[in-house]
């Protein structure tokens, strides 16, 4: 509810229709039961942002995207392969040699953990595999795809710039 809330704060500049914005919050809800969705909350993503606020940013901007540009797409693979884009669960922060080869590792990951906890359409598992291009050299062979690259790169860059600021607003105040 939480995220519908904030989500719907944001409408007055990224406006889905009611028929949609229900498809969409019945999707995450049905990805967050039984299964690890909610764990990314424990981890950060970029500045303050955390796993799962992200993803459901970047579902939400590539299905807006979609919904703005017409452009064909199956829009349940498109939510739910981007709601599990970043689905490998665990801190990558944390100092560790694996960690420092996570942009190139983690879609793997992710692909690895989601196909353990979700029956995935081919749609989907492209989208996780190939959502780092062109990090990772090999594009995504769908539209869903090419859209969750562009909306996955979009939110990184508007959280990490949200991340910074809030740390300078902090280093301010403790002057
Ligand atoms: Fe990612
Ligand atoms: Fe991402």
């Amino acid at each position: 509810m939480k995220y519908k809330k904030n989500l719907n704060k944001k409408r007055k500049r990224r406006e889905l229709p009611d028929d949609k914005l229900e498809k969409f919050y019945r999707i995450l809800r049905e990805t967050r039961k039984d299964s690890r969705f909610d764990m990314n909350k424990e981890f950060i993503q970029h500045g303050s942002t955390t796993v799962r606020e992200h993803c459901i940013n970047v579902a939400h901007t590539a299905y807006y995207m979609s919904y703005k540009l017409k452009i064909d797409v199956n829009e349940e693979e498109l939510i739910r392969g981007a709601l599990l884009h970043d689905y490998f669960l665990y801190d990558w922060h944390e100092k560790s040699w694996e960690n420092s080869i996570h942009g190139y590792t983690h879609p793997t990951k992710s692909l690895k953990n989601a196909c353990h906890d979700f029956d995935l359409s081919a749609i989907e598992r492209d989208m996780i595999k190939h959502h780092m291009f062109p990090l990772t050299p090999t594009p995504p062979r769908c539209r869903e795809g090419a859209l969750l690259c562009i909306a996955d790169k979009f939110c990184a860059l508007k959280e990490t710039l949200r991340g910074k600021g809030e740390l300078k607003k902090k280093r301010a105040l403790n002057k």
